[in-house]
């Protein structure tokens, strides 16, 4: 079978490589892809986002699968046009991505279905806005409802910040359309974890359990970023904590879909906060974790092609997966300057180094420009180790990382540390 996947970055190599190394895949093709994709898919350069000329890719390469990677395309409909043209897509539609296009809609639809989750409410008056800041008091946790690349919650330790980003959303000065309406939500202290599962009508396939670093730098102190790495298993999701998650966060909100007749098809990603009261649900997002995405698929044994394509045609019951007991851990390399500005174009060099039959180094933000590698984009490369446990794969990870032969790289020192 010939899969079409859509996105460009490390989450999208790891999938396009695993891809690649299925029995069930004759052959990958990438839009857009980057300078590692191309090793194992046939890039094709059409942003992820630009949607009649996917649908219109789609129909010309009539692949046996598609797999959409990234929020933005299937929020704006990607998966509904492609499954109208009769192909078998993994991604939901954009009705049922509403669950991370607008967090307002998705508490909402948590509160309905019982799902544990932060007490919030939902504004679009500053002024009445204000007057829950005053009231709840800090710490207090305000979110743009709309899509922000993981950039749009502001995590406030006093009020005066937490009215300053209210109105610096609702005037639209930050985060654009996506800040017209925040959710304003309760702090809740814990332990973070990623819980992911497959889904496709009702059935439920939980992931191996992960945990990313989105915190810049070490310690997880600085600014939220898409995230500076991410391991698996976690060892907070014990058996118990999957068990309940399932239970009590993915089947209820799955459920609440289909209520309003909303299928959903596609990877439902609950962020997860242990608290000393229970387990919250932070948020859902419908896609594969970046870089959560790049240690699962080290860890995945099964025929990921036969995964998608089961769920995409409605007959996941069928399957079931299989995991390395041993454990991966992902190293973010991010060009100096994210998430802020940053140059771009720097040579890359000695990456050969850095990768050997444990460590696979997935890339994001590259292209190749006059021969030489280069960076374009905020995240850049993922450095994924396998090891027999978290500790080893975190040594195999960082072993060589001083060979890298780039001048404009940082990356956080202690990806793992929680799980140490
Ligand atoms: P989200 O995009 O909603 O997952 O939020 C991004 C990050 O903000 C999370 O991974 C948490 O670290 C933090 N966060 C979100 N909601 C809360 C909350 N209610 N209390 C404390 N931290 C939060
Ligand atoms: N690593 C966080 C995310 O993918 O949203």
């Amino acid at each position: 079978m010939k899969v079409l996947v859509i996105g460009s970055g490390g989450r999208e190599h790891a999938l396009c490589w695993k891809l690649y190394h299925s029995d069930s895949v004759s052959e990958v093709v990438c839009a857009p892809g980057n300078a590692g994709i191309k090793a194992v898919a046939r890039c094709v350069d059409i942003g992820a986002e630009d949607v009649p000329a996917l649908c219109a890719l789609a129909a010309e390469e009539k692949p046996g699968l598609v797999v959409v990677g990234p929020e933005v395309p299937l929020v704006n409909g990607l998966a509904d046009l492609l499954r109208q043209q009769g192909l078998d897509v993994f991604g939901p539609s954009a009705a049922a991505a509403e669950l991370e296009g607008s967090k307002a809609f998705s508490k909402e639809l948590m509160d309905e279905a019982g799902v544990p989750t932060a007490k919030f409410e939902v504004h679009t008056d500053v002024v009445k806005a204000e007057a829950l800041i005053a009231q709840w008091g800090a710490p207090i946790v305000v979110k743009a409802s709309g899509l922000a690349a993981g950039k749009g919650v502001i995590v406030a330790d006093d009020e005066a910040t937490a009215v300053e980003a209210v109105r610096d959303m609702l005037a639209g000065n930050s985060f654009g359309e996506a800040g017209h309406e925040v959710v304003i939500e309760e702090f809740l202290a814990g332990e973070e974890a990623s819980c992911l599962f497959i889904v496709s009508g009702d059935t439920i396939l939980p992931l191996a359990s992960s945990q990313d670093h989105k915190a810049l730098l070490d310690a997880d102190l600085g600014p939220n970023t898409g995230g500076m790495g991410a391991y698996s298993p976690a060892p907070c999701v014990t058996d118990a904590v999957a068990e309940e998650v399932l239970e009590t966060v993915a089947r209820p909100i799955i459920a609440a879909l289909k209520k309003r007749e909303i299928p959903f098809i596609g990877t439902l990603y609950a962020g997860m906060m242990l608290t000393e009261k229970g387990l919250r649900t932070l948020e859902f997002n419908v896609r594969f974790g970046d870089p959560e995405c790049q240690p699962l698929m080290m860890r995945l044994r099964s025929d990921l092609g036969d995964v998608l394509l089961a769920a995409a045609q409605g007959e996941l019951d069928t399957v079931s997966l299989e995991w390395d007991t041993r454990a991966a851990l992902c190293v973010v390399i991010a060009s100096e300057g994210y998430p802020n500005s940053y140059e771009k174009n720097q040579p890359i060099r000695a990456l050969d180094k850095l990768e050997n039959d444990r460590v696979m180094v997935f890339h994001a933000g590259t292209t190749m420009l006059n021969g030489d590698l280069v960076n374009v984009g905020g995240r850049v490369l993922g450095v994924t180790a396998l090891g027999d446990s978290v500790v080893e794969a975190q040594q195999a990870a960082y072993e060589n990382l001083d060979q890298l032969d780039w001048q404009g790289a940082y990356y956080r020192k202690d990806i793992g540390y929680r799980a140490i």
